[in-house]
């Protein structure tokens, strides 16, 4: 099952109108819920956006972002959100930016799985969407992903090949 998932999930940047049913969003809630992350301290909150003006308020902040109609007709909008003092820093390498890529790729596998689309979107001026939100200055917004049915089923992007990207025993 999880492997079918890995290999039908697109991101979709096309939606249709029809709403997404409460149980759907709350297993892929669940789905993020039960993540894995530093220590346990699950340092993620997201935000469940389906008002539309919201939704238009933030894709007018997207200028360029092939994502942006996405954001305005998905029926709904999921913004992924973490307090960094909540997860571990080692030499720079943030984990709280590893603990919501966890969290937020088990929402987005579960949503395949129920017949939902998501798309990741990582480009975005946060300053904005802070304010349209009311998100605290000491969290960080990571991403964001509409959630709806899709409309338009994108071909599969290709991959590297393992010999690519696999080296055994030492780099
Ligand atoms: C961290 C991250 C940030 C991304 N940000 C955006 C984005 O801002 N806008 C967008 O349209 N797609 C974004 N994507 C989606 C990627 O473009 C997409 O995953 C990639 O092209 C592979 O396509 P696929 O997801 O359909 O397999 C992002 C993906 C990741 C993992």
């Amino acid at each position: 099952m999880v492997m079918r998932v890995f290999e039908e999930r697109r991101s979709i940047r096309r939606y249709g109108d029809r709403p997404v049913e409460e149980e759907k969003l709350q297993a892929v809630l669940e789905a993020a819920r039960l993540a894995p992350s530093w220590a346990n301290m699950q340092c993620w909150t997201y935000i469940v956006v389906r008002d539309p003006s919201t939704r238009e308020a933030i894709a007018a902040t997207l200028e360029k972002n092939p994502a942006q109609r996405a954001v305005a007709t998905a029926p709904v909008l999921i913004v992924a959100c973490a307090d960094p003092e909540r997860s571990g820093k080692v030499k720079d390498q943030h984990y709280y930016l590893v603990d919501i890529g966890i969290s937020l790729e088990h929402l987005c596998l579960e949503a395949c799985n129920q017949g939902l689309g998501t798309c990741w979107i990582g480009w975005f001026d946060e300053d904005r969407v802070r304010s349209i939100l009311g998100v605290p200055e000491n969290i960080r917004i990571v991403a964001m992903t509409p959630l709806g049915y899709p409309a338009v089923y994108p071909e599969a992007r290709g991959r590297k090949p393992l010999e690519e990207m696999v080296r055994y025993e030492r780099w």
